[in-house]
């Protein structure tokens, strides 16, 4: 038997999926569920990175390697800016101006010293950029 060709894609994609197995063996995952994961993903790496930093300020990492990490906290923050993962545009331009807000912290923080004690008060300014957005839009 031939299957219809909208079938045999949604067969096809379902079997890209790894290790999970589809929900559905037909249904190839909405649009929005995969970017939410891929914008999930990117959060997990802001995460350790910002984690990373607690440690290395702990060993007394140099200032370039302090600085290295909040480039890929950057490269993350820009990256989940670019993903659409709310279903309402608005909803997707407000969350766009959050990391406008966050990426504009962030420039604040790449510029400053990270030197000695300069470090640790950073540090926790870092973490607090990250609170407005979540504040606004992190599920409970
Ligand atoms: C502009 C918005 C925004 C900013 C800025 C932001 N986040 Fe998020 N973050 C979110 C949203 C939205 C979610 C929830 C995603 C979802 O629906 O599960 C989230 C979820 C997370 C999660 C949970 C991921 C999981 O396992 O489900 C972590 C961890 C996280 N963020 C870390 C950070 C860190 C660390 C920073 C700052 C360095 C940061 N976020 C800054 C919007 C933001």
């Amino acid at each position: 038997m031939r299957l219809p060709a909208a079938a045999a894609l949604a067969a096809i994609l379902a079997g890209c999926g790894g290790s999970h197995p589809a929900p559905s063996p037909t249904a190839a995952p909405p649009p929005l569920e995969a970017h939410l994961k891929e914008f999930v993903l990117q959060m997990k790496a802001m995460d350790l990175q910002v984690e990373n930093l607690q440690a290395d300020l702990g060993a007394k990492k140099s200032e370039p390697e302090l600085k290295a990490r909040l480039s890929r906290i950057r490269k993350a923050a820009e990256a989940a800016a670019a993903i659409p993962c709310r279903d309402v545009e608005a909803e997707n331009r407000d969350v766009r101006h959050h990391f406008d807000v966050f990426l504009s912290d962030l420039a604040r923080l790449e510029g400053a010293s990270w030197a000695g004690e300069d470090g640790a008060a950073n540090w926790r300014l870092l973490g607090k950029s990250c609170m407005p957005c979540h504040a606004a839009y992190r599920p409970e």
